[in-house]
């Protein structure tokens, strides 16, 4: 698969899923992702950010809310127009460009890159993410969420059995999702490249269900997901 080929399966996701994700995001985001990605963000008051693979645009609102100039790049069509909708409806100063990450060219423009679950769903994710970090300032933070890459798929597994079963992690896989492929790397991959495209990580962090929240699921055990903060070198 290539890029567009995944892209072209984004574009299909429908008008009412988009807009039943809202302004809040899914029940992962709401109480996985959105707490640590806002915690490791920190004050984006005055600060230009973008958004890589921004979907229907709920994390670029939430932060052009919190004062920060943003800028969302989303190529699926659905979502790019979901998202410029909401931003005629609703103007927050946010700009959106419907294009690949890949081929984004924008050298040491901004503050903070930020991009919620989207490296694993990008065939060239290497690419991508050499455009964040080129995109950044000297000093800039990236900051990126994605599956897990040692315990993907597992949360139905878990729910039957209380267990997950991993059989295969080194080799790389595809697989078919409801939009589009979702890709296996290891996770030495993603933070190598990172360290090899002039950052330095600042932090891990595999979010954890809050035990008040109930029923007892996989998140309390077993991490869905994996953020990582870095910071791009001075010079
Ligand atoms: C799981 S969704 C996450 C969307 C959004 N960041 C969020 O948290 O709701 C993955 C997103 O990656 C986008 N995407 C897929 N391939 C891409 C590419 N080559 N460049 C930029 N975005 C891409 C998809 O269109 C989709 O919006």
């Amino acid at each position: 698969m290539t890029n567009q080929d995944n892209i072209d399966q984004w574009s299909k996701v429908p008008n009412h899923i988009i807009a039943e994700f809202g302004d809040e995001g899914d029940f992962s985001r709401q109480h996985l992702l959105n707490p640590q990605l806002f915690r490791l963000l920190g004050n984006v008051s005055g600060k230009k950010v973008l958004d890589a693979g921004s979907g229907n645009g709920y994390l670029s609102r939430k932060l052009a809310k919190m004062g920060a100039t943003m800028t969302g790049i989303e190529p699926a069509q659905t979502l790019f127009e979901y998202a410029i909708q909401q931003e005629l409806s609703q103007p927050l100063g946010i700009s959106y460009l419907q294009q690949d990450l890949s081929q984004f060219q924008a050298k040491g423009q901004y503050d903070t890159v930020v991009s919620n679950m989207v490296f694993m769903d990008i065939p060239d994710y290497q690419s991508a993410i050499k455009k964040c970090t080129e995109a950044l300032k000297p000093g800039g933070l990236f900051v990126f969420s994605i599956t897990h890459p040692c315990f993907e798929n597992s949360s139905d597994e878990f729910l039957a059995g209380g267990h997950i079963k991993i059989t295969e992690y080194f080799q790389p896989y595809a697989k078919t999702m409801t939009f589009g492929d979702n890709y296996h790397r290891t996770l030495s991959e993603y933070v190598n490249f990172i360290l090899q495209h002039s950052c330095q990580i600042n932090e891990i962090v595999e979010p954890k269900l809050d035990s008040a929240i109930t029923p007892d699921q996989k998140d309390h055990h077993i991490p869905s997901f994996l953020m990582l903060s870095a910071t791009k070198s001075p010079s």
